[in-house]
């Protein structure tokens, strides 16, 4: 099976289609992208496609370099659980990796830490690697909330932390809810600012993507601060030229 935490990889690209692109459009591009995408020996490319495009996806990109993963997962094992996807069913796929706790899942969805905290449980004892989202609210922020929310989130992560498989199967997103596609990205510092806190949080080992609007002309400056390991990025993936544009970066 592929592994996002690959260890002589230290850099990741991460393209989230979120509800986007056609089943066809998917696996399009998930075929380009074996072609174009650059083969980089620093850097970990991988793609979650909307749930319907998985099976496609994960065939096309099955003897690539590219991983794929889904965009959530449910937290309990197979059952009665209408609308909902398991773990294994995503195995059986072969994706290798789920998001957890994305923005959107936790403001549209009501997916609360301790919803997100069970999701991530079952996608790491399921042997999934796991990107783990936090991020705080434009409002959360303006009341110098931010610590204190992210800290929140990352809790019931924390617990999970504790395991050394759990360790090295995870990584975590920071995507400041008010810079989803907006395209208003996060300054230097504000970036650095949190990376730091959930650094200091979560120990040296676990990489931390940044998300939100990121694009082809910002990333290189995100990528050379402290603790960015790399980007979970949405607009931007879906666009064969951006994306091998960010994996350049
Ligand atoms: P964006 O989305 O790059 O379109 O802002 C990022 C994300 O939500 O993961």
């Amino acid at each position: 099976m592929k592994s996002l935490r690959q260890s002589n990889k230290s850099r990741f690209v991460v393209g989230n289609w979120k509800m986007n692109l056609s089943v066809a459009a998917s696996r399009e591009l998930a075929q380009q992208l074996t072609k174009c995408a650059p083969k980089n020996d620093n850097c970990t490319i991988a793609i979650a496609p909307s749930y319907p495009a998985l099976p496609i996806c994960c065939e096309v990109t099955q003897a690539s370099h590219i991983c794929v993963g889904a965009q959530n997962l449910c937290q309990f094992e197979p059952g009665a659980y209408t609308g909902e996807v398991s773990a294994q069913m995503l195995l059986e796929l072969g994706c290798c990796f789920a998001i957890v706790g994305h923005s959107e899942r936790r403001q549209l969805y009501r997916e609360s830490n301790e919803i997100c905290g069970a999701r991530a449980k079952m996608s790491l004892q399921s042997g999934l690697d796991t990107i783990f989202c936090v991020g705080e609210t434009v409002l959360q922020r303006q009341e110098n909330q931010t610590t204190a929310v992210l800290k929140a989130q990352l809790e019931p992560l924390i617990e999970l932390l504790k395991d050394p498989q759990f360790r090295a199967r995870t990584l975590i997103a920071y995507e400041p809810v008010w810079a989803i596609g907006t395209g208003l990205t996060a300054s230097t510092s504000q970036i650095a600012e949190a990376h730091n806190m959930i650094r200091q949080y979560c120990g040296a080992d676990i990489p931390i993507l940044y998300g939100g609007s990121v694009n082809p002309s910002n990333f290189t400056a995100i990528l050379e601060i402290d603790n960015v390991s790399g980007g979970l990025i949405g607009g931007a993936s879906l666009d064969i030229t951006k994306f091998t544009e960010l994996i350049n970066s």
